[in-house]
């Protein structure tokens, strides 16, 4: 067992890096270089695999503060790395990892899979590196906010890439920024899980008492979760909803197409949600005619699909678009959803004055809404 660490708050700078690193969902790595490159023109590519990239911090000399969460959008999380180890056995990793990082008073220790079918477990890699460190660690890997974080990337069984992070952000407080929260039994669809994981990394307050509108509701697993937060519930959508949460007292299923709602029956409602399976010029249509027509909830939950990478390039169009609604979003990839991003928006508050980047050009805005909803 080494001998204890020293207290020490944060990382000398011989143990800073140079790099940052970004896990990502496999297949995400061009848009998530592509936001780098507008949001951090100084940093450089790094090493680009499957599920994750690196990127050179830069200007030369720049040293990110200890919480660095740029907005990269595709990006779970964002931790400073280290560099790699390899080695033959998890216990000789784990000491290689030790021997990397120093003497740097640790709070929490992630570990995580680059990609799933790697052939190891997480829990015996994150003990060994932990017994490694001579810390004890919680059973639960979600970090509190201000805690020191050593990561570790399982790239390979026998190659590590380490890091380390300041938790700030929920998803940062979770082991590569993959929500923790599992699907629980009986829920009807994964959408409840993704929904929670969108509550939990916006900070959604839903309060009992709310309604919501779901476009795109069947079968039901986010109009779930929303019925479990005690929210009236109104799920829109031609397809069937699950008899268990259709039979629910506070749900009432619209059984038609987004655009056959009349906007009269919308008014009022608290929390406006999409999730439906179209284009997502489709989906910016059908909330062009809802928040552009005179309906205004407090919030919007948006799921835009992504038919393939290259759509994403779309994003500050549309996110110009909830702008001119008088919206101010924000936006992730979610690490439980598909080749999707979620935007959560809120109403601006009045009297605001649009920022320079928030005005609708007119291409965008003909972008946001060229094609008629399915
Ligand atoms: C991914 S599923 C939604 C999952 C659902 N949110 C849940 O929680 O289980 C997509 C849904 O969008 C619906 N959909 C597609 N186009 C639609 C439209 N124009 N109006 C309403 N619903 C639509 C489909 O019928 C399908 O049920």
């Amino acid at each position: 067992m080494p001998a204890p660490n020293p207290p020490v708050s944060s990382p000398p700078p011989s143990v800073r890096g140079g790099f940052i690193l970004c896990p990502c969902h496999p297949g995400a790595e061009a848009a998530l270089a592509a936001r780098q490159a507008e949001l951090l023109p100084a940093f450089s590519r790094g090493v680009w695999r499957r599920g994750v990239v690196t990127f050179r911090i830069g200007p030369e000399g720049f040293d990110p503060p200890d919480e660095f969460a740029p907005d990269l959008i595709f990006a779970h999380t964002v931790v400073r790395s280290l560099g790699q180890v390899s080695g033959g056995s998890v216990a000789e990793l784990a000491v290689k990892v030790r021997a990397l990082v120093g003497a740097v008073s640790w709070d929490a220790i992630h570990v995580w899979k680059r990609e799933q079918r790697i052939d190891m477990a997480a829990a015996d890699a994150r003990a060994a590196v932990a017994a490694a460190c001579g810390i004890t660690l919680p059973d639960d890997q979600v970090a509190q906010p201000g805690d020191l974080v050593l990561d570790c990337m399982l790239d390979s069984a026998d190659r590590w890439w380490v890091g380390w992070h300041r938790a700030g952000t929920p998803a940062s407080r979770w082991p590569g920024g993959g929500y923790p929260g599992q699907l629980p039994e009986g829920k009807v669809s994964r959408a409840w899980l993704k929904l929670d994981e969108a509550l939990a990394s916006f900070g959604v307050d839903l309060r009992r008492g709310q309604r919501a509108i779901e476009l795109g509701a069947a079968p039901g697993g986010a109009c779930q979760r929303l019925l479990e937060a005690g929210l009236d519930v109104v799920g829109v959508d031609a397809a069937v909803v699950d008899a268990s949460v259709a039979a629910h007292p506070r749900f009432e299923q619209w059984r038609m197409r987004a655009r056959e709602v009349p906007l009269r029956r919308m008014k009022g409602c608290d929390w406006l949600l999409t999730d439906m399976n179209i284009d997502p010029a489709s989906t910016m249509g059908a909330l062009e005619r809802v928040l552009g027509g005179g309906v205004r909830p407090a919030g919007v939950i948006a799921t835009l699909k992504l038919p393939d990478w290259s759509r994403a390039a779309d994003l500050p169009g549309w996110l110009d678009a909830f702008r001119a609604w008088g919206y101010e979003p924000r936006v992730r990839q979610l690490s439980t959803g598909g080749r999707e991003v979620c935007v959560v928006a809120t109403t601006r508050p009045a009297g605001r004055v649009t920022p320079a980047t928030g005005r609708v050009t007119p291409a965008s805005r003909r972008r946001a809404t060229r094609r008629p909803e399915a």
